[in-house]
């Protein structure tokens, strides 16, 4: 009897070690700092720091984590506003809601699929009106792309607005010669399993503010006050990185660079293959920007294309390929119901367009060459004729 071996499963953005990652989990086990900080740490987060042209970082057991911090550092409280980017992981607005804060979202625009600075303004002006502008803003690179920073600080500046950058997904990424996550007043980055280097799970904050982070590393230590005995006056997390995973981002981070590149080629191999199809178009890179590609992102107009987005995510994942729909923006998430949302045009919601029509292809930096052409043969298989939505 003839039997079938299953295919090899393709995912969305699997981790991808160096190897040399044992050499500084050895290191934390022979010297026993296994416990959270430890020499890892310090050296992690000088290397971060350094690697991005930050004057500060204090590495943390997540972005969320990272966020939340940023948040509690600008004083955020009961009562108060934060915009956020609508087009989003919840993860971006969470600790909007720890804070006991009220988040308003701001829709993306078509360039960057970043924050909106029409909607923004929008937003500021009436906030202003109101006598209630945001104690943060919260600024997304979505995918690795930079949003149109020039603009959302002059912004932010004219109201005297503090911004975090989000760059959980745009570690590596830069923007007009400064590295993504180094404009704001705070950034933030993540090393989740799936992100472009990964500790397994961790998060950095940066700042140019050295008191803000020193802060930041005691109110993620359980805001121990400095005394022999345990004194506390305050309300703090246990947020810190263990002293092994912070090895494991030490060597993750030498290879930062070549990550990147991976991923560009990856994407550049995806364009140049599929961009010719009618209905499909690329997710944009902003002159002067540069993109960590951390995932291929497109949109499929389905009236051209013949399918949906949808449509192509089941019928890639019937040939057991992972792809993604684009995240649901936030204020379209039961979570966030009543929430107050700003369009980037007066009826014209980007972000709700984006998340219908948009895709994010496996984009994994181990990606073989083989492998990404049976992506491609299988997307274009699904586009031809409409394969993938007859099949549905
Ligand atoms: C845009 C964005 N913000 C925040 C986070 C949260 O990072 P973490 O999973 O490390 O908490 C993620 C990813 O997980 C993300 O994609």
């Amino acid at each position: 009897m003839k039997t079938t071996v299953p295919k090899a499963a393709i995912l969305l953005s699997p981790p991808h070690m160096s190897g040399a990652e044992q050499h500084y989990i050895a290191e934390a086990f022979a010297s026993n700092w296994i416990a959270p900080l430890g020499p890892h740490v310090d050296a992690f987060e000088r290397e971060l720091a350094e690697a991005v042209g930050a004057g500060h970082a204090a590495a943390v057991s997540s972005g969320t984590a990272a966020i939340h911090l940023a948040l509690r550092l600008l004083g955020v409280g009961p009562g108060d506003r934060v915009f956020c980017s609508s087009l989003t992981f919840v993860a971006s607005a969470n600790p909007i809601l720890y804070q006991g804060a009220e988040p308003v979202f701001i829709d993306a625009e078509p360039e960057t699929w970043g924050m909106s600075p029409q909607a923004l303004e929008r937003a500021l002006d009436e906030a202003a009106k109101e006598g209630r502008l945001p104690k943060a803003v919260i600024v997304v690179h979505l995918f690795g792309q930079c949003a149109r920073m020039d603009e959302i600080s002059a912004l932010c500046g004219t109201y005297g607005v503090p911004i975090v950058e989000d760059a959980a997904e745009a570690l590596g990424s830069s923007y007009k010669g400064r590295h993504a996550g180094t404009i704001g007043r705070f950034g933030i980055y993540s090393f989740n399993g799936n992100k472009i280097i990964t500790t397994s799970g961790g998060g950095m904050l940066v700042s140019d503010d050295g008191d803000a982070i020193r802060e930041a590393r005691v109110l993620a230590s359980q805001a121990r006050d400095p005394a022999v005995h345990y004194e506390h006056s305050r309300p703090g997390y246990n947020y810190r990185l263990s002293n092994v995973l912070a090895g494991i981002g030490r060597a993750q981070l030498k290879v930062l660079a070549d990550r990147v590149e991976a991923r560009r080629a990856i994407f550049e191999r995806y364009r140049t293959a599929l961009e010719a199809r009618p209905g499909i178009r690329f997710m944009p890179e902003l002159p002067g920007t540069r993109s960590n590609r951390w995932l291929t992102a497109l949109t499929v107009d389905e009236h051209l294309a013949g399918v949906t987005a949808s449509q192509l995510v089941a019928w890639l994942a019937e040939d057991r390929i992972e792809s993604r729909p684009v995240w649901k923006p936030l204020h379209l998430q039961p979570l966030f119901a009543g929430a107050r949302f700003y369009s980037h045009g007066i009826r014209e919601d980007v972000s709700a367009r984006l998340f219908r029509t948009g895709i994010c292809l496996p984009s994994g930096s181990a990606m073989t060459p083989e492998e990404q052409e049976r992506v491609i043969e299988r997307l274009k298989a699904g586009m031809k004729s409409g394969q993938a939505a007859a099949g549905t």
